[in-house]
């Protein structure tokens, strides 16, 4: 018998204690850059180079921020789950913090891939951070950042609710839940499989009660309160 699965689906306000700006909270990230322009595929039609720009910006941001407690404690949790890690978030925190299954739903700001073949993905190297439209890949595709836009497909959904309908434990950290498909994942969790919600103002979803169990904390805050709540829950069945 493995160890039992821990899916957890994380969003912005994981890295935010890092530093990071969340996107809908008060002087997030929506609420300076006009999201159509630099995070949709119309807006990287009409002009591309102010998107480049837009996640140049946010490279530059990211490789001075580091992985916070809320990060590390589930990483360790690996000692005694086997822990699936979804995430809405496109910084690296969660790899550098350790993790070791990370699927990424909306891309990842370190990474780059081909405009014509999108399968074609190269990782950016600290030295050379910044892309523009003319960047080409080693293969001579004209590339472009490795983020969903909306009005994109998330690719990564068939995988993520694979992991989520086999979780014996689910938690949902940081994220409002407005946008979907991922928002939907907490629908995938089998009936009667505990779900823990940690963010300090959750969203409304007293629809899933009882299976949810809101923990109305910070990241680092929340991530302490579950691990306490797991490990008496492994004392009680080892007891
Ligand atoms: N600890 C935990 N949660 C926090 C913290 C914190 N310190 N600070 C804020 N939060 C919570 C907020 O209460 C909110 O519920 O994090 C959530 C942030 O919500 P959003 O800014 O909407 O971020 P997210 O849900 O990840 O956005 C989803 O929208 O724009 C797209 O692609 C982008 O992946 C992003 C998606």
């Amino acid at each position: 018998m493995g160890k039992p699965k821990l899916v957890i689906s994380s969003g912005a306000g994981i890295s935010a204690e890092s530093g990071i700006s969340t996107f809908r909270d008060a002087g997030g990230l929506w609420e300076n850059y006009p999201v159509m322009e630099v995070c949709s595929a119309d807006g990287f039609r009409k002009n591309p180079r102010l998107v480049h720009d837009f996640y140049n910006a946010r490279r530059k941001d990211l490789i001075t921020k580091f992985p916070n407690d809320a990060h590390k404690i589930l990483a360790e949790l690996e000692k005694d789950y086997d822990v699936y890690v979804i995430t809405q978030n496109v910084d690296d925190l969660h790899e550098r913090a350790g993790s070791s299954k990370i699927l990424h739903l909306h891309g990842e700001l370190m990474k780059i891939r081909s405009v014509s073949h999108p399968e074609y993905v190269e990782k950016l190297d600290l030295e050379h951070l910044e892309t523009s439209p003319e960047t080409k890949g080693e293969n001579g595709d004209t590339m472009r950042p490795h983020i969903v836009f909306f009005q994109e497909a998330v690719p990564n959904m068939e995988t993520a609710v694979e992991w989520v309908h086999e979780a014996d434990i689910f938690v949902v950290i940081g994220t409002s839940l407005n946008v979907y498909p991922a928002a939907g994942l907490l629908h995938y969790v089998r009936p009667g499989i505990p779900i823990y919600y940690i963010d300090p103002n959750p969203a409304d979803i007293t629809i899933m009660e009882p299976q949810v169990h809101i923990i109305k904390a910070k990241a680092t805050e929340g991530m302490k309160i579950l691990k306490d709540i797991l490990e008496n829950k492994n004392k009680e069945t080892d007891s």
